[in-house]
C-alpha cells in the first residue's frame, strides 16, 4: 500500500509509530506536509498515494484543511475527510451536532453577552469549565473558580479571533480521569483510561501529564463513541468519555487522535488502513 501521512508536523510521536508499523508491513509511507506541496486546481496529482491518511487535528492551522481540500478534489481518498475534520475542529461546532443528534454532553453554554446571566445557575458551578473553542491538549481548559474570575476570563479569552468562548458545567464525578474510545470506520476499536498526572489537575491529556491504561470497551461505551463519530462525519476518532452515575458524557470528538494512549493503536489503525485500501 501507497500510504501519505498528511500532517504539519514534521515529526510526532503518533506519525513515528505510524510510519515504523507501516514500514514493518511492507508498504510505502511519506510525509506529506501541507506546505511542501504545489498544487494545480483541476489536475490530478502524478504518482498517486491510494489512501491520505490526515493527521491535522485541532492544533493544525486553517491552511492545512485548505491543502486538504486541494487534495480531495484530485480525487485522492481522504482519512479523515474535509467535512469531518471541520466538524470536529471547533469544539462549538462539534457540540452542537451531537446536541441535535442528542447525544449526551456536558452542560454547555455559548457565552457572548454579560447583560444576561440568566443560564449561570443551569452550570451547577462554581467552579466551571471554560473552553476556547478551537484549541487541543487541554492548553485552551481552564477551571474557574468564582463568578468575578469566569466574567473576566470570559472577556479576555473573548479576544480570539478563532475560537467562540464555552462555559462548561464541571463534571466533578469523573475525578480528573476520562475515557479515550478510539473509533475505526464506524466501529470502536480500542479504549483507554486516562487520568490526570497530579491531584490538582482536572485535565487528563497525556500532554499534561496524564496517564492512559488500557480499559474493556463496554456496550454503553461503544454505542456513544459510534454515534458520536457518525455524527461529526469521521471515520477515525478519538473520542473521549467523562463517566458519570447517569452515563457517559461526550467531552470531545478528536479527528486526529494520538496514537500514544494504547500500545494496541498503531497496529489497530494499521489494520484499518489496510481494511480500506482491500
Ligand atoms: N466539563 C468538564 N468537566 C470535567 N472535566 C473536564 C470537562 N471538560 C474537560 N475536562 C477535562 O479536560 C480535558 C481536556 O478537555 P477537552 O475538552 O478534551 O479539550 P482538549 O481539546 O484541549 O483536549 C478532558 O479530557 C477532561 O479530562
Ligand atoms: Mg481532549
Amino acid at each position: 500500500v501507497k500510504l501519505w501521512l498528511f500532517s504539519h508536523l514534521q515529526d510526532s510521536p503518533g506519525n513515528r509509530l505510524l510510519t515504523e508499523e507501516a514500514q514493518r508491513r511492507g508498504h510505502e509511507v511519506r510525509l506529506v506536509r501541507p506546505s511542501e506541496l504545489n498544487l494545480t486546481l483541476g489536475k490530478s496529482i502524478t504518482e498517486r498515494p491510494d489512501l491520505v491518511f490526515t493527521r491535522t487535528g485541532s492544533s493544525a492551522p486553517a491552511a492545512a484543511l485548505a491543502n486538504l481540500a486541494v487534495l480531495e478534489q484530485t480525487g485522492l481518498r481522504c482519512l479523515n475527510s474535509l467535512a469531518g475534520l471541520r466538524n470536529s475542529r471547533d469544539k462549538t461546532v462539534c457540540y452542537s451536532l451531537l446536541a441535535s443528534a442528542g447525544v449526551p454532553i456536558p452542560r454547555t453554554v455559548v457565552v457572548g453577552d454579560w447583560t444576561d446571566t440568566s443560564w449561570l445557575p443551569e452550570l451547577k458551578g462554581p467552579p466551571w469549565v471554560v473552553k476556547l473553542s478551537v484549541s487541543t491538549k487541554g492548553q485552551g481548559v481552564c477551571l474557574v473558580e468564582s463568578e468575578r474570575s469566569l466574567r473576566s476570563v470570559v472577556d479576555a479569552l473573548g479576544q480570539q479571533d478563532e475560537s467562540t468562548v464555552l462555559v462548561q458545567e464541571f463534571v466533578a464525578e469523573a475525578k480528573g480521569s476520562d475515557i479515550r474510545v478510539v473509533v475505526l470506520g464506524g466501529r470502536a476499536r480500542v479504549a483507554a483510561r486516562r487520568s490526570a498526572g497530579s491531584k490538582d489537575e482536572f485535565r487528563s491529556n497525556i500532554y499534561l501529564g496524564g496517564r492512559a491504561e488500557m480499559v474493556e470497551l463496554n456496550q454503553n461505551m461503544t454505542e456513544i463513541a459510534e454515534r458520536a463519530t457518525e455524527v461529526v462525519g469521521l471515520d477515525v476518532a478519538g473520542v473521549d468519555l467523562l463517566e458519570t452515575s447517569g452515563g457517559y458524557l461526550v467531552v470531545e470528538v478528536n479527528g486526529s487522535p494520538g496514537l500514544t494512549a494504547s500500545p494496541r493503536l498503531p497496529s489497530a489503525v494499521m489494520n484499518y488502513l489496510e481494511e480500506v485500501t482491500r
